[in-house]
């Protein structure tokens, strides 16, 4: 009797229990990429607005991580169900599956926008000023219809 009492309540706990993030594996390895694109242009732009030294070296480096990782494919990084309203641990909002060609549209401004930097990289301060700048606007332009505030 127990038992069966016992079967009954992990039953319905597990049917409580949300949608959870690791359940789908892409959304930790969308993140994954988007940590690596945030950690090579926080060098890029830490040189931009002048809170680091430039350096031309570090630069390109910086900027051929870049055009490398937004060359990766995201075709199959963004199945439906992962967004933020049927999932928790996500901030992609439901937009993006009802824009798809706009999302993948600003995703291709910013690979245009990485592969600018990484022409200039190396050229000095005052071409890869704007340069960065404007990779920094796809960013934003994205994140502002298609990413939820952190919370
Ligand atoms: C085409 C749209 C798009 C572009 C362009 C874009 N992002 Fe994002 N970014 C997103 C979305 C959507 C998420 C939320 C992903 C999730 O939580 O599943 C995100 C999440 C992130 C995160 C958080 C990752 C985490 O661990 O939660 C960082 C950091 C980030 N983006 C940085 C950047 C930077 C820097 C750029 C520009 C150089 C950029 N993104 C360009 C759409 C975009």
């Amino acid at each position: 009797m127990r038992r069966i009492v016992f079967g009954a309540s992990l039953f319905l706990t597990t049917l409580a229990l949300p949608a959870m993030a690791q359940d789908h594996p892409e959304i930790g390895q969308r993140q994954g990429q988007f940590n690596l694109i945030v950690h090579n242009f926080a060098v890029l732009g830490g040189m931009a607005q002048g809170r680091v030294d430039y350096d031309a070296a570090l630069a390109q480096t910086a900027a051929d991580n870049l055009f490398h990782v937004t060359r990766h494919d995201q075709s199959r990084l963004w199945p439906e169900g992962t967004d933020a309203q049927s999932v928790e641990g996500t901030r992609a909002l439901p937009a993006i599956w009802e824009n798809l060609d706009d999302f993948v549209g600003k995703f291709v401004a910013l690979q245009t926008a990485a592969e600018n930097v990484q022409a200039v990289a190396g050229d000095g301060l005052d071409t890869l000023r704007p340069a960065v700048g404007a990779l920094g606007g796809t960013c934003q332009a994205c994140h502002q219809t298609y990413r939820a505030e952190a919370g």
